[in-house]
């Protein structure tokens, strides 16, 4: 190491240490906590001490670091987590009680009664508790921070100063030197080399009342987060509702594509958008994700509209994924409780079969499945046929012209199908009255015994449900709504998609955009279950990348109210939680905001990395949130605070929690960066 580095590294510690800055000495420290005696006016000199902010001791002088002793050569970070009386306090209080019962005029105009110096003095005096959070120092010419004190000394005099401006912005973004290297090495395996650079996203804001430590923005402090942080990690986004979460994930979305940009590294970002904000603009906020990134946003809604893909597949072709929507529908519509409707929903399957009969038993019961979507309404592709085989003596029954084998348009189809349900039902009757009359013999039957083993061979029971569904009509012969009764998903069909919309939405994130699922619209449970579909495809195909030896893509993905799909009730093994957990080891993301962290299940949550936690309002969610990091220091501030983005935040490169003001999220402000750099170019 050069020289000049040398001395920089060094300056970089003895830079922390602003004389000016002097608030006081320790005068009791143990491992875990010390004591500080501060005096009013230092206090004013630094413009308070608010709670939570960190303080700096050490026995070395700035000016003289190269005559400290080698033991001196420290800086412990304290933060300031409460206040202690001096033994002298009951007496300083004894004497200003005095002094109050002896004034006369609230105002001090009249009647004045002063302390003499001295003892003005001594009043001004007060403690401060600080809990060590660790020790910068010097290893092998590299500037570390411990994360705890090595050993003290009850002699050592440890000045304390309150650290500002550079000296606060280089604690609040220390980075691990060992973490930094682990980034680049990250970086480096996607193929970047140059440093990826840290971004901005809010300043330092101890306190709600920001009176005096942060009197104009240039007394603000950036806290910059760091780029590897987000990539393959998981992050919360907690706090109360309208405390800044999805300003938050807003910021997260664009320092992402950002990077993105910057490294041209393709990082594809799914939102999950439950109340439309992030696809559509409103006046508050103006301008949304979509707009902002035009060119690389791909918005998604179940219902149809103008900018938006159909979210939804087409029903003639994703048969599983449509049938369980049909179902869904079923359920929340239909009080019917027609055995037949039932087994419809319940007994249907969809998987194809290998052996070759079956498959094609398989092709004719799917042909009929898809005859009811059309009878039901559910608008076919262009020129659609269906195709199946159908034997010799079941084409003879049911219509001698027609083989079903050449190709059947739907309403083809319909009018074949009902035609055979027909003479199933005649060839009952006619048993039915054979079997009652009193001369069977003489029956003049219209039907063989061929007939009737034939068509009972060839209608399953998957078929007779199906085309029951299809008649209107039970086996008694008695009405049901069949049909009629699923005409409820129409709406969730479209009609002129070619392929699963899964992966479509999977092309385009491994292509590094961004897509908007708009989940604003719809029924909410078939809204969940294509959520679930579109994650558990995403995981999927990443999970089959990494086990065929590839590196999946990167993909970060954005879910709110994320108790509902990551709760303490969910089986690890069910997709979200699945994904929350293991997600990363297939470069999967996660953001996700909730304001109920009691109710994230624990084992996500002690796997999170990244946190931005904003107002919580109660005691529960506050005791859940200390269990981690040095969260608990925060608990009294996050349960009064009520400041939109006041957020204490820790990072997986930072090594204990920051209270930041987080930045608004400004659209303008982007837009105008991206014209600027397309100028550039
Ligand atoms: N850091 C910030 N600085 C200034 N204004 C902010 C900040 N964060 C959010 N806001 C504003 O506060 C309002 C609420 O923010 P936001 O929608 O992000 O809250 P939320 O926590 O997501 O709320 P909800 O629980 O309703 O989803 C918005 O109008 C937003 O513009
Ligand atoms: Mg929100």
């Amino acid at each position: 190491m050069d020289i000049l580095n040398k001395l920089e590294i060094k300056d970089k510690l003895v830079a922390l240490v602003q004389k000016e800055n002097f608030v006081g000495w320790v005068y009791s420290v143990d491992y875990e906590k010390a004591l500080v005696i501060t005096n009013d006016i230092w206090k004013t000199k630094v413009h308070g001490i608010p709670h939570n902010s960190f303080l700096l001791a050490t026995p070395f002088h700035p000016d003289k670091y190269s005559n400290a002793k080698e033991i001196d050569k420290q800086v412990i970070l304290l933060r300031v987590t409460g206040s202690c009386k001096l033994p002298q306090d009951d007496d300083m209080i004894r004497m200003k009680i005095d002094n109050f019962q002896n004034q006369q005029d609230p105002f001090n105009d009249e009647g004045v009664k002063e302390y003499d110096v001295l003892t003005k003095n001594k009043i001004q005096f007060g403690g401060l508790v600080c809990r060590v959070i660790g020790t910068f120092y010097m290893k092998n010419n590299e500037f570390v921070l411990g994360s705890d004190i090595e050993t003290f000394y009850m002699s050592t005099r440890l000045n304390v100063f309150m650290p500002k401006g550079d000296a606060l912005k280089e604690i609040v973004n220390y980075v691990d030197p060992i973490r930094q290297k682990a980034a680049k090495q990250e970086f480096e395996k996607l193929g970047i080399q140059h440093d990826v650079l840290p971004f901005k996203i809010g300043t330092v804001r101890y306190t709600s009342t920001d009176r005096l430590n942060r009197r104009t923005p240039e007394n603000f402090v950036p806290f910059h987060i760091q780029p590897s942080d987000f990539l393959a990690r998981r992050t919360a986004v907690l706090g109360m509702t309208r405390t800044g979460k999805s300003n938050m994930i807003k910021q997260t979305v664009s320092v992402v594509k950002k990077i993105s940009d910057d490294c041209n590294l393709k990082i594809g970002q799914l939102i999950y958008d439950i109340n439309g904000e992030y696809a559509n603009a409103n006046n508050i906020d103006e301008g949304a994700i979509s707009e902002i990134y035009k060119n690389d946003c791909t918005r998604y809604r179940s219902i149809s509209k103008d900018g938006f893909k159909q979210l939804l597949n087409n029903f003639y072709k994703q048969l599983q994924d449509g049938h369980t929507i049909i179902c869904d529908c079923i359920r929340q519509k239909s009080s019917s409780n027609a055995a037949d409707l039932n087994l419809f929903m319940n007994s249907i399957s969809f998987d194809e079969p290998n052996e070759v009969n079956e498959k094609k038993k398989f092709r004719q019961k799917i042909a009929l499945y898809k005859t009811i979507l059309f009878a039901a309404g559910f608008v076919a592709p262009k020129s659609y046929k269906i195709y199946f085989e159908a034997n010799e003596t079941i084409r003879n029954l049911v219509d001698t012209s027609v083989n079903p084998n050449d190709g059947l348009t739907l309403e083809e189809s319909k009018n074949w199908f009902i035609k055979l349900r027909k003479i199933k039902e005649e060839i009952k009757e006619e048993n039915d009255k054979i079997s009652k009359s009193r001369k069977p013999e003489d029956y003049n039957r219209k039907f063989t015994d061929k007939h009737d083993n034939e068509i009972n061979k060839w209608i399953t029971e998957e078929i007779r449900i199906l085309l029951n569904m299809l008649y209107l009509r039970n086996d008694a012969g008695g009405y049901f709504n069949g049909h009629k009764s699923i005409t409820e998903a129409v709406k969730y069909h479209s009609f002129d998609r070619e392929n699963d919309v899964r992966q479509e939405i999977y092309d385009l994130l491994c292509d590094g955009k961004i897509v908007i699922l708009d989940l604003s619209v719809g029924n909410a449970r078939i809204r969940d279950n294509v959520s679930k579909s579109i994650s558990s495809y995403i995981f999927d195909k990443s999970m089959e990348m990494f086990t065929n030896g590839e590196t999946p893509k990167n993909i970060v993905i954005y879910i709110e109210e994320a108790h509902n799909l990551i709760g303490k009730g969910s089986e690890l093994i069910d997709t979200w939680p699945r994904l929350a957990k293991e997600g990363a080891k297939y470069k999967i993301a996660l953001v996700y905001a909730t304001q109920e962290v009691s109710s994230v299940h624990p084992n996500i949550l002690a796997n999170t990395e990244n946190w931005f936690v904003s107002h919580l309002n109660s005691d529960r969610e506050i005791r859940e949130l200390a269990k981690f990091y040095d969260f608990e220091d925060f608990s009294q501030s996050l349960l009064r605070s009520q400041d939109v983005g006041f957020s204490r935040v820790k990072t997986l490169s930072s090594p204990f929690v920051i209270p930041i003001q987080i930045d608004k999220f400004e659209p303008k402000k982007i837009i105008e960066e991206q014209s600027l750099n397309v100028k550039k170019k």
